[in-house]
């Protein structure tokens, strides 16, 4: 299949020129004479690569870029800015936009075919990560609805551990990954037959072990993916207590990694609320009573947990803000 150009641009010749260059080329191109036209191709063309003219009437292509890149469906597909003469304010006003190169009018024809063509491998690239992760989160989906009790877990969790590490104040990247973790962070679980995930009653020693095993077994399934390097500690670790006592690696205090103490807070009190085989939801304010005792005893890191329990505290008295916890999971081995 050709991959795909939308060209931006509101005067006409030269939007024609590049169009009949880039089909000789074996490209699919469509285009556009201004910003709202331009948005518009992108959702509905899904366009590999978009050459955008920075001076346009209305949006213009920094908005435009800026826009491009603020929407999920679209944030990596790379964006070329041309104009007729790029001031050094304008190249850092695109950057800041989010675009990955710049062209001068007039445009060199060569330097063009050579940049389009990088670029397309590129995103091809691109493509193919997001495929593998895709996969992963599928993956991942897929051993949340073996279990009715777990629908809705993953996605409540991303976001409750997003939002902690938000007022933690920890990085931007730290924080995307803490929303991969609370997608996959049991996707070992693909190891533990039904008889023992699904099992009402108390689990043997036997089975205790075997379910234990997911944390590894997650991390080794994710680790092929270098853009999960840094999800791979919080999958691990997830089930790791502040005294030594979790696993797999009985790690302790501050050597179990911040974003893994994040998540299992969220984990822990999302396995309480809500209702699991072989016990019923328990009321928030009981889950934070127990999860005070917890705390005492030395398993949470009390001062994460303080900030925890006042994000909850918070979401509880502006209940439109809090996660849906409609359904349940069984997150507590
Ligand atoms: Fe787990």
């Amino acid at each position: 299949m050709p991959e795909k150009i939308l060209i931006v641009d509101d005067e006409s010749a030269p939007r024609a020129a590049l169009e009949m260059l880039l089909r000789r080329e074996g490209y699919e191109v469509r285009d556009a004479s201004n910003g709202e036209a331009a948005l518009a191709e992108c959702a509905a063309f899904r366009p590999d690569l978009i050459l955008l003219d920075i001076l346009m009437p209305g949006i213009d292509g920094f908005e435009v870029c800026r826009r491009i890149k603020a929407t999920p469906e679209t944030r990596l597909t790379p964006v070329v800015l041309i104009t007729g003469l790029f001031e050094t304010e304008d190249r850092i006003k695109g950057i800041n936009a989010g675009a990955d190169d710049f062209l001068s009018k007039p445009i060199d024809l060569n330097e063009l075919l050579a940049r389009t063509r990088s670029l397309l491998r590129l995103k091809q690239y691109t493509d193919e990560l997001e495929n593998a992760e895709g996969v992963l989160f599928s993956l991942a989906r897929s051993i949340e609805a073996r279990d009715p009790y777990t629908r809705g877990h993953c996605a409540r969790l991303a976001e409750m551990s997003a939002q902690l590490g938000g007022r933690l104040g920890v990085s931007g990247e730290d924080i995307k990954a803490l929303r991969r973790a609370g997608i996959v962070h049991d996707i070992g679980k693909v190891a533990v037959p039904d008889s023992i995930l699904l099992k009402p009653g108390p689990l043997t020693y036997e089975e205790i072990i075997q379910m234990r095993k997911h944390a590894a077994v997650g991390e080794s399934i994710c680790s092929p993916l270098k853009t999960f390097g840094i999800v791979l500690p919080i999958i691990r670790h997830h089930h790791e207590k502040y005294d030594g006592s979790g696993y797999p690696d009985n790690l302790q205090g501050k050597d179990i990694p911040l974003t893994a103490r994040i998540l299992q807070l969220a984990d822990v009190f999302d396995a309480l609320t809500t209702d699991r085989p072989y016990k019923t939801a328990i009321p928030c304010e009981t889950a934070l009573l127990m999860m005070d005792a917890e705390a005492e005893r030395g398993w949470w890191d009390r001062e994460l947990y303080a900030a925890f329990r006042e994000m909850i505290q918070e979401a509880r008295n502006h209940p439109e803000e809090e996660p849906s916890r409609k359904s349940a999971n069984n997150t507590g081995i």
